[in-house]
């Protein structure tokens, strides 16, 4: 049964829409054809995650934002299953080993200082590239390499395997994150 009244987000009623995930930050409900609405519980998150996704807007690595107000934002669905899910079913590619390293010469490209980010949050594609939704203290955490992408190929039990993968495209990575 519908709701009878509405509760606007970013000049949407959200009241209807289908809930497809939260986490601490604030829930999230798609918005049919292909976009989600995520809104949080407070307005700093909202702020925070709104100008990282802004530094982002010309990353294929990252949804893209339509709208925004004080407490949610409207941006890309993104499909696929995240980078634990996949791990779990599916082999490392050649193509997701180079994806990863990618994703994180992308966080550098955009100054970000955190060069990180959890596997909850990585979404492996159909064609095996990979986009990453909640980014978070990109500008705040300092990490200088993928500690927690590393931590889940070696849960997975390909840490080795991707070294060998991406040692001779990305020398430089593979001897800085080999030898750490
Ligand atoms: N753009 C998106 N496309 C598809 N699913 C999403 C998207 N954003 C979030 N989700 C889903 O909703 C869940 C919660 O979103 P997330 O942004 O991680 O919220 P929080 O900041 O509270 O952790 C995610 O784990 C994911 O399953
Ligand atoms: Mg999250």
């Amino acid at each position: 049964m519908s709701k009878l009244y509405g509760d606007y987000y970013s000049g949407i009623d959200v009241i209807n829409l289908k809930f497809i995930g939260q986490g601490t930050q604030g829930k999230v409900y798609f918005l049919p054809p292909n976009k989600v609405i995520k809104i949080f519980h407070s307005n700093r998150s909202c702020k925070d995650q709104f100008y990282i996704l802004e530094c982002a807007k010309n990353s294929r690595f990252f949804p893209k934002v339509y709208k925004h107000d004080d407490y949610s934002i409207v941006m890309d669905f993104v499909p696929g299953v995240n980078l634990r899910d996949y791990l779990a079913k599916n082999k490392l590619s050649k193509k997701l080993a180079f994806e990863l390293v990618e994703l994180v010469c992308e966080f550098e490209r955009l100054g970000f200082t955190r060069l990180d980010i959890r596997a909850p949050h990585i979404f492996v594609q159909a064609d095996e590239s990979i986009i990453a939704i909640d980014p978070r203290k990109t500008f705040h955490i300092v990490q200088k390499y993928p500690k927690k992408i590393l931590g889940t190929l070696r849960k997975f039990g390909y840490l080795d395997q991707f070294f060998s993968l991406i040692k001779n495209k990305y020398s430089d990575k593979y001897s800085h994150w080999k030898n750490l």
